[in-house]
């Protein structure tokens, strides 16, 4: 019998035995020596605005993701803020996941657009792409869909949808640097892609974001938008914002950008450790990507199935963190209970409610070693065993 209750999980379920001595930690960021060379180098050059190492990192991430223009600015949600001003208007109806960070559809509602919350899918935690469609109205121009976790959204079915109501598509790719879809960078997607290189992402330039796009047009919108709708010098030919990348964060990215795939196979790496283990863990689900896709394991996610256990999540979680293993939740609330966006909610969105009570997210930094992968397995066991119903 575990001398730990339900009631009390602030030992280790063995009672004072955990399985890792030291917490494995949630996050972790490190900036190499070539990182910061990189920055001290700009730092010297005293050339520290917008420049040729933006420019340089812009050209190789959209090439790395598949996409052919790419334009660097302040943050992913500035990035938000760009694509969704460069493709529709205030008024405009959009269709948003119920379930992502704030901000895919907080800067719908900044746009002067209306966010029209639909459910995710349960197994992908995405736009669920039906429950999407059947809120089209005559007022939907686009769909934001994220790409959470690192796992692709349902691309065909989102890209279907579009053609077929004539919407715009953007893609909040925040966390999903590196993911693909049949073979393709999720850059190659969409009328627009979204990024952020904030500082726990898969790669990071302190703060930092992107717009990726296919179209030319929207990619010279969206430069015009980032500096003051500045045509020429002192000629601003519309309101724009300034929501520039500094250099020193563009030559940060550059070097991040020498190992990002390096990163990301060690992140699949340590997910697939992590996935053996779940496969024989009744109740516990590992994350699941759309056949043809690969996921970029920002964060891997875990869902609980509360009818396999006697705790609910939050005592799981509480129960792991006191064997060793660091833990997160992503999210406590769906957007459809979230303050800001009371005005918006037409209906509840069951999926999304459940998830905020079910979900719990595993470390899986590149930084997580072979050893305590196995640690972070055996804990699920562990755990899940002791409050087995
Ligand atoms: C899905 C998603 N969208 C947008 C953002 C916003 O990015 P930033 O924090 O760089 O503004 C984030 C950041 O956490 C995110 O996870």
């Amino acid at each position: 019998m575990p001398s730990t209750t339900a009631a009390d999980p602030k030992l280790a379920i063995d009672g004072g035995s955990p399985v890792s001595d030291a917490m494995i930690n949630m996050i972790s960021v490190k900036l190499t020596d070539a990182d910061i060379e990189a920055a001290t180098g700009v730092l010297k050059s005293g050339m520290l605005a917008q420049g040729k190492h933006v420019a340089e990192f812009e050209t190789r991430f959209a090439e790395i993701s598949d996409a052919r223009f790419g334009a660097a600015c302040a943050n992913g949600t500035c990035a938000l803020s760009l694509a969704y001003e460069a493709l529709f208007d205030a008024g405009d109806e959009v269709l948003v996941p119920g379930w992502t960070y704030v901000a895919t559809a907080s800067m719908v509602v900044a746009r002067g657009a209306t966010p029209v919350f639909c459910d995710v899918d349960p197994h992908t935690y995405n736009l669920d792409p039906a429950d999407a469609e059947r809120r089209i109205t005559s007022k939907t121009k686009a769909i934001a869909a994220t790409h959470l976790y690192g796992c692709p959204a349902d691309i065909e079915a989102i890209q279907a949808i579009a053609s077929k109501h004539n919407l715009r598509v953007i893609y909040d790719a925040a966390q999903a640097h590196l993911a693909t879809h049949n073979g393709k960078g999720v850059g190659a997607f969409g009328d627009a892609i979204t990024y952020s290189f904030y500082a726990t992402k898969n790669m990071t330039t302190g703060e930092g974001g992107m717009v990726l796009t296919n179209d030319e047009a929207t990619d010279k919108q969206v430069r015009l938008l980032r500096s003051h709708g500045e045509t020429s010098k002192y000629t601003h030919e519309f309101i724009g914002r300034n929501y520039r990348m500094s250099d020193i964060e563009g030559a940060i990215g550059c070097s991040q950008l020498d190992r990002i795939q390096s990163l990301t196979n060690r992140r699949r790496e340590i997910a697939a450790t992590l996935d053996r283990a779940l496969g024989d863990i009744a109740g516990l689900n590992a994350p699941q990507t759309i056949e043809g896709d690969e996921h970029a394991y920002h964060l891997y996610a875990i869902r609980m199935d509360p009818s396999a256990f006697t705790c609910d999540r939050d005592t799981f979680i509480k129960a792991l963190n006191a064997e060793g293993v660091g833990t997160a939740v992503h999210y406590p609330k769906p957007l459809h209970d979230q303050p800001c966006f009371a005005e918006f909610i037409t209906e509840p969105l069951p999926v999304s409610a459940e998830l905020a009570t079910t979900l719990f997210c595993a470390p899986i930094h590149p930084d997580v070693t072979n050893e305590q992968a196995s640690m972070i397995a055996q804990a699920l066991a562990k755990v899940a065993n002791a409050y087995r119903k």
